[in-house]
């Protein structure tokens, strides 16, 4: 079973400085704030709270990755990340347990250029999957 530690919830936001606004008067705190991922052309935020740790995500183009998806879901939470420090294996054994992987691992800008790749199982949808910041691969 691959060795998996939540990291955070990725959290689909239409307008970024309205929703951090919105969970700012929840309690949460900005431990990140806004920066902007030219490969899947998004703004994210990290917030935490209690613990918890959410990535705002919201569209900065037409064409970004979550586009689609922020059509379907609206303002929503949409994927749980979990973080590894045997990246290649486990997203290897996650594929071999049923996962089907929806892009390639790729290098994410606001989490220190770490390897990151989406993959999807029919009974859960859709989850992260994290190279853990003290591990090579
Ligand atoms: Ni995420």
């Amino acid at each position: 079973m691959p060795a998996l530690k939540v990291h955070h919830i990725g959290y689909l936001v239409k307008k970024m400085e309205a929703a951090t606004r919105s969970f700012e008067a929840l309690g949460y705190e900005i431990t990140q704030p806004a920066t902007y991922d030219e490969i899947r052309k998004i703004h994210i935020c990290f917030l935490e709270k209690d613990g918890y740790r959410i990535e705002l995500v919201s569209p900065a183009s037409e064409d970004s990755v979550v586009s689609g998806l922020i059509k379907k879901f609206k303002n929503s939470p949409y994927h749980i990340c979990y973080e590894t420090e045997q990246f290649d294996k486990d997203y290897q054994e996650l594929i071999n347990g049923g996962f089907v992987s929806i892009d390639t691992p790729t290098p994410a800008p606001a989490l220190q250029g770490r390897n990151v790749v989406f993959l999807m199982n029919a009974s859960m949808g859709m989850i992260e999957l994290l190279q853990s910041e003290n591990a090579g691969s």
